[in-house]
């Protein structure tokens, strides 16, 4: 039978915080984010663990571990939120990390490794453009100088967001640089209908698919909305929506990856002017690289081919590019043999009843992805109500969440001890 936790309350305790009538809004650095970072910190002091954070933001709360001088295993996830954000995605992992960590707490489960709970910082971009902000300066792939240079889409520096308010916590120390660890686990929920559908209650992750988000500018010539005629304009919207249609077609033929255009700046953004600026952002995804290396080669053509027809002027910039990762073989199969366990127990609790458990890859992207380029790293999932998620009626089952928990925390013991046998 699965003990309860504190995942549930807490979740709905972090879901007030940035949440509006359009779902959760917690962009990294901001008054209610820093506030989450305060409850975490909050629940880490209270079960003896001991806290510290970096210089990209990323928190942690570590419980000891009995071996001398291991690297620890990282378990965590995001707190920050899409503008439009739901109350598991990210903020699950975080707490379910905390719970987890907790249980070992009250089993007197002793582990070699040391585990951290963490919080990874500003995972979704959502403020500041870059995805995976701190996980992905924790496994080196950016360096903090290129993140303290970011500015927001609301105007502010990483740096002043960092340094302010919403900021580091002041009341933890702030750890130098950015230790490898010995692996890496975050638990998730799925966000897709795949497993709701199949009646699967766990997932074992096996790849991330890689992702690349360009910024296209469109520069067209504003004018007149009564009085130029058609043929004699020059409209970016216009050249951007063709752009965006023709993108839209390339990922169907393709087929195995996906493409979104779904941030789009108009200037002036007046009925009555032809739309003479134009910035969107195309995000563009598969497990398999060529396909994503395809669609993006896919916006040069469709940017030049726009250049011809409509005299616009495109510029490109690729914002961020990761690669597909695959999961850990070493880890996945200690993950399925814990939650053989945990089935086997579930089927003593309750007859018949067996969990199923499947294979699954992830299409949305995770801090996982960042920090597998420098450890071991695997993911759980959890299934998500009706595949909604980045939405406000994002929901996972109670009873489904505290499975996550049992299973992720079975899986820490697990890897720990894979790992200490090497
Ligand atoms: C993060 O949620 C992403 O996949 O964009
Ligand atoms: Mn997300
Ligand atoms: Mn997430």
């Amino acid at each position: 039978m699965i003990v309860g936790t504190q995942v549930v309350e807490r979740l709905a305790e972090l879901a007030k915080l940035g949440a509006y009538d359009q779902g959760i809004d917690r962009g990294l650095f901001t008054a209610t984010e820093h506030e989450a970072r305060r409850r975490f910190a909050g629940w880490a002091r209270a079960a003896g663990f001991d806290l510290e954070q970096d210089r990209a933001g990323n928190l942690f709360a570590r419980r000891r571990g009995g071996g001398d001088g291991r690297a620890p295993i990282v378990v965590g996830s995001h707190l920050d939120t899409v503008r439009t954000g739901g109350a598991y995605d990210g903020a699950y992992g975080v707490v379910g990390a905390m719970c987890a960590l907790e249980r070992l707490n009250a089993g007197g489960t002793q582990t070699e490794h040391p585990v951290e709970a963490v919080a990874w910082a500003g995972e979704e971009g959502s403020r500041f453009p870059m995805g995976c902000l701190g996980s992905g300066a924790y496994a080196g792939l950016n360096s903090i100088e290129a993140i303290e240079a970011l500015v927001g889409d609301d105007g502010v520096r990483f740096v002043a967001a960092r340094d302010g308010a919403g900021g580091l916590l002041p009341d933890v120390r702030v750890r130098e640089g950015f230790p490898r660890p010995a692996a890496c686990l975050e638990l998730h929920i799925e966000q897709g209908p795949i497993m709701e559908r199949a009646g699967v209650r766990l997932g074992v992750v096996s790849a991330i698919a890689g992702q690349v988000r360009v910024e296209v500018e469109v520069l067209g010539e504003s004018g007149h909305a009564g009085t130029v005629p058609m043929i004699a304009r020059h409209d970016a919207l216009a050249a951007a929506a063709e752009i965006a249609l023709a993108l839209e077609t390339l990922a169907r033929q393709l087929g195995e990856c996906v493409l979104t255009v779904g941030h789009l700046v108009v200037e002036p953004n007046q009925t009555n002017v032809i739309p003479a600026r134009v910035v969107f952002r195309v995000d563009a995804r598969s497990v398999d690289d060529e396909r994503v290396d395809r669609l993006e080669a896919g916006i040069r053509d469709e940017c030049a081919r726009m250049e011809i027809q409509r005299g616009v002027k495109c510029a490109i910039k690729t914002l961020e590019r990761r690669a597909a990762v695959s999961m850990d073989g070493g880890l996945r199969a200690a993950i399925q043999e814990a939650l053989g366990g945990l089935r086997a127990a579930q089927r003593d609790a309750h007859g018949n009843l067996d969990i199923k458990v499947m294979e699954i890859s992830s299409g949305a992207g995770h801090d996982t992805m960042c920090v597998a380029t420098i450890a071991p790293a695997a993911m759980i999932f959890v299934p998500s109500a009706g595949g909604r998620s980045h939405v406000g009626s994002e929901y996972t089952a109670p009873e489904d969440l505290e499975l996550g928990v049992e299973a992720l925390t079975r899986s820490i013991v697990a890897v720990d001890r894979l790992l200490s046998k090497k």
